[in-house]
């Protein structure tokens, strides 16, 4: 943690591979699968809005305070909060427990959307795909049969752990300056194809003509959260990599181009998907099924359904492996910035035992009586998948009500805390200023929103939704 110490540490390799490392966490399965099934709850347009809206004034200026911190701290989130304040810590201990909470059943969706890949795949090769008609069928065996659900969340749990064990600069970096234009340019393809289709406009409409009679606390609530899910903000991933960044290196900037970058992709996969979805006459409001299966019976109704498919799911799987891998390396740098772990032990011993806790959410998506009948036959008996529903939710549910709706709305609140009242306006702008070396024009209203706005807006949303709403 100390100056000298920081010298021997991991630093990105460009500023570009720095760049396309944290796109790669904020773009994930909240751009992908998570965003566009809100957009087709709450009512299309308007939760768009309000999501830019509360995009632009709460998460540039949080996305530009967790990076800054990091930057400053140089070390993990643990490391970095107790620099500013040994008081604070605990804002560190809270971050780091969130992202692995959020990292055992991230797997879960990351390993459906792997297998989802691989049936595409082969579908190419003469494998059946998914036939018409049967995509309901077929999400719910994969979420039912334990033997599915538990490797596929393996194959993708490991595959992060490959690239986390190749290190900061031949792991992550290289991997996410791959993945991420190759997701892009993937999207982009595929929009228009999917605009190109006759009765896409009837889905343009839904998605950016608003109807604001459909505008809410509530909606708006969601939108926030959407913005820090989206982000990866208030569980130290930012944080994290900003801790690699050089000084010298512009913290504004970063926090201007992530969040441009995570929005584009959010906003293609919507143009990806509404206009087929409207195309083909289907409805856009099947919440967290959408893209799992609503999405494949739209792809088995159009020319080259399967290739589309392929892609669609291939792009969804850099997005998850790139997010993971982000949440796997906040742990991971705590080890070995507070502990001294080598970084091959420690990311193996916390990756495994978040595949090991993951199998827990990935199971607990199945409860319908195929999954208790399947689970019966292997494993004599079906009540033991009660275990794993705590409180009346399944393990994923739980996990995602908590980190989702408690853990980083808090995380959020410790950003706004840390940066607007223990560092102070002073020495915050002063670390992103560089001492005035460079400009900052909206200094004051950035440091406005920190301190008052965003804990404000925080603060309703979440009462608000702990009471329910
Ligand atoms: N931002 C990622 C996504 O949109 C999820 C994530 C959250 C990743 C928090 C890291 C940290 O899917």
């Amino acid at each position: 943690m100390s100056k000298n110490s920081s010298h021997s540490r991991a630093q990105w390799g460009s500023h570009f591979g720095f760049l396309m490392a944290a796109v790669g966490s904020a773009i994930g399965l909240g751009n992908l699968w998570r965003f566009p099934y809100l957009v087709g709850s709450y009512g299309g347009a308007v939760f768009v809005i309000l999501y830019l809206v509360l995009l632009l004034i709460i998460g540039v200026p949080l996305m530009l305070t967790e990076i800054t911190i990091g930057q400053y701290g140089k070390t993990d989130p643990y490391g970095s909060y107790q620099r500013i304040s040994p008081r604070i810590s605990g804002f560190g201990s809270m971050a780091l427990l969130c992202g692995f909470l959020i990292l055992c059943y991230y797997g879960t969706i990351g390993g459906w959307v792997t297998y989802y890949s691989m049936v595409y795949l082969f579908s190419l090769f003469g494998g059946a795909g998914i036939p018409e008609g049967k995509a309901v069928d077929i999400f719910m065996e994969m979420i039912s049969r334990p033997g599915i659900a538990i490797s596929w969340h393996l194959v993708f749990m490991l595959s992060c752990i490959i690239i986390v064990l190749g290190g900061l600069d031949k792991g992550t970096e290289r991997a996410n300056k791959v993945m991420m234009p190759a997701l892009f340019i993937i999207l982009l393809v595929l929009a228009f194809v999917s605009m190109s289709f006759k009765g896409a406009t009837a889905g343009l409409d839904f998605y950016l003509k608003p109807d604001f009679s459909k505008m809410s606390l509530s909606v708006a609530g969601e939108a926030l959260g959407q913005v820090f899910f989206s982000l990866s903000l208030g569980m130290g991933a930012m944080l994290t990599y900003g801790s690699y960044l050089k000084a010298d290196q512009s913290a504004k900037r970063n926090s201007v181009l992530i969040p441009s970058f995570d929005t584009m992709a959010a906003l293609l996969a919507g143009f990806v998907i509404f206009p087929a979805v409207f195309a083909v006459g289907m409805e856009p409001t099947s919440g967290a099924g959408l893209v799992f299966v609503t999405l494949p019976e739209v792809f088995n109704k159009l020319p080259a359904g399967n290739l589309i498919g392929f892609l669609f799911f291939v792009t969804v799987f850099f997005a998850a492996v790139s997010s993971a891998i982000s949440l796997l390396e906040v742990v991971v740098a705590y080890f070995i910035d507070q502990k001294k772990t080598p970084r091959k032990k420690a990311t193996l011993s916390v990756g495994v035992i978040a595949a090991l806790l993951g199998i827990l959410p990935a199971l607990s998506q199945g409860n319908g009586p195929l999954a208790k009948a399947t689970i019966s036959s292997l494993f004599g008996s079906p009540e033991w998948m009660s275990s794993i529903r705590l409180l009346n939710l399944a393990a994923f549910d739980l996990l995602d009500y908590i980190t989702g709706r408690i853990m980083l709305p808090l995380g959020g609140l410790a950003l706004c805390i840390t940066g607007g009242w223990i560092m102070g306006k002073e020495k915050l702008l002063s670390i992103i200023t560089k001492d005035g070396e460079r400009p900052f024009k909206l200094a004051g209203v950035y440091f406005f929103i920190v301190k008052y706005i965003a804990p404000i807006a925080i603060l309703i949303v979440f009462i608000q939704a702990l009471s329910g709403g």
